[in-house]
């Protein structure tokens, strides 16, 4: 297993590119599903999840090639309805196939996903969504066996917005008998695009990036040519990396208003962010300001970047507050950070995170994928050697990354063990 190994101290300079979202690319390959014919897509990330919906689509029979950033998936053949324990393990988006497969050809057998690192995660609201929409859907052995001779548009209220869920829902409702509204529902960038692809498929859709999305089905829909955007949590990542290392790093490709929530919180923790020719720019200060964080669904500040944003913190000339509102158990990164020397305290949802005016390198564990990309930012800043192990996570969802963190002056090598 691989291992990456960081001599800390060095302040990263230059320009770095940000790759394709691996959270939007997942649901659009699952939209593959809903039209037979070839679909394409450019600017894909090389990344272990992609490979992983690769293997899923690939055993359902969609035919997938893949050159450089280009994936072409050919869903004119699909044979097989199922979504297996092995890959949905791995791979919570998984369950992104079921609302296609629904919609589509009216069965699908999803594996129920189980616990994760961060938490429970159910997927009790897709369900329940597609059983409002006409689906009757059995729980057998650990599956879900779901079936619908013709989904019926209708209302939808979402408990929470759930990025996943509206998803799962707005694929489904594409092709739907009538109007479908999804009220609550997620307003990440992601969405916005999954509906951009869908309506280039021929699908009715309004207000997709708000609560309230309105999906008028179609008999049929056509294949898809589609751009994957610029991931905002890598590049978030990336400038959490530039201010904790007191760096100056121009990032190449972002949607700077995708991350309006982070670059708020890294400015009041005393970093420089500005626009230039069309890159962002950040400029990390001398000392870094305590901030407090709370996370919730877009436009809040993202989950997704709160381990990360911790790291920063841990090395701030005072006390922050972090505050994790979307998922109950995601502070495993604290016990981690705590090895390097940081100063954190867990308090129900909340952790105290008190700057300690030095980080010392240690061997680390990375334990889901943004911890392992918090456990690197650390390392970056840490006087000494950090080796962060198990970092399969970190392959996930981030394309070479330590790559791309040497290009801009790190001390950063990743060593087969
Ligand atoms: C997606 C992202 C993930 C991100 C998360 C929140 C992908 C592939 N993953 O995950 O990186 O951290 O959004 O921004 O895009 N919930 C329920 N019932 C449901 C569904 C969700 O209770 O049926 C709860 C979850 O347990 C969680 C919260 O809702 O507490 C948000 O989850 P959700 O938005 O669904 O996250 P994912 O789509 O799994």
């Amino acid at each position: 297993m691989d291992k990456i190994v960081i001599h800390g101290g060095q302040e990263l300079r230059g320009t770095v590119h940000v790759s394709g979202a691996k959270n939007a690319a997942l649901p659009l390959i699952c939209a593959a599903l809903l039209a037979p014919g070839k679909h394409r897509f450019s600017n894909v990330p090389r990344l272990r999840d992609i490979d992983t919906v690769e293997k899923l689509l690939s055993a359902l029979g969609v035919r997938i090639t893949r050159e450089g950033d280009l994936l072409e998936a050919d869903a004119s053949n699909i044979d097989n309805f199922e979504a297996p324990y092995d890959v949905v393990r791995t791979m919570r988006a998984s369950v992104l196939v079921l609302g296609p497969l629904l919609a589509r050809f009216g069965r699908a057998r999803v594996s129920l996903p189980g616990g994760c690192a961060i938490g429970a995660r159910p997927i009790d609201l897709h369900t329940k969504g597609l059983k409002a929409m006409g689906a009757e859907i059995d729980l057998e052995e650990g599956y879900l066996n779901a079936k619908a001779q013709q989904l019926v548009g209708t209302r939808i209220h979402l408990d929470l917005p759930t990025v996943g869920g509206t998803e799962n829902l707005l694929m489904a409702a594409t092709l739907a008998k009538g109007e479908t509204v999804l009220e609550n529902a997620a307003c990440e960038p992601e969405i916005v695009d999954l509906a951009e692809a869908l309506k280039s498929m021929g699908a009715r859709i309004e207000g997709a990036g708000t609560g309230t999305i309105r999906v008028e089905g179609v008999p049929e829909l056509g294949t898809l040519n589609y751009r994957i955007m610029p991931d905002r949590i890598e590049a978030g990542t990336l400038m959490v990396a530039a201010a904790m290392t007191r760096g100056d790093v121009l990032l190449e490709g972002m949607v700077p208003e995708h991350l309006e929530a982070l670059s708020a919180k890294l400015r009041e923790a005393g970093a420089d962010i500005s626009q230039e020719n069309g890159l962002t720019r950040v400029r990390g200060a001398g000392v870094i300001l305590p901030t407090n964080v709370q996370t919730s669904p877009y436009p809040g500040f993202p989950t997704d970047m709160q381990a990360q944003f911790m790291a920063l913190m841990t090395l701030a000339n005072g006390a922050s507050v972090i505050t994790e509102n979307v998922f109950e158990n995601r502070f495993m990164h604290v016990c981690e950070m705590q090895r390097l020397g940081a100063d954190i305290t867990i308090d129900g949802k909340s952790a105290i995170v008190k700057g300690v005016k030095k980080l010392y390198g240690a061997p680390v564990m990375a334990t889901d994928l943004r911890a392992s990309a918090s456990l690197v930012l650390c390392g970056l800043a840490a006087e000494g050697t950090t080796e962060v192990k198990r970092i399969y996570h970190l392959d996930r969802g981030y394309e070479r990354l330590e790559e791309k963190l040497r290009a801009l002056g790190a001390d950063i090598i990743r060593v087969a063990e």
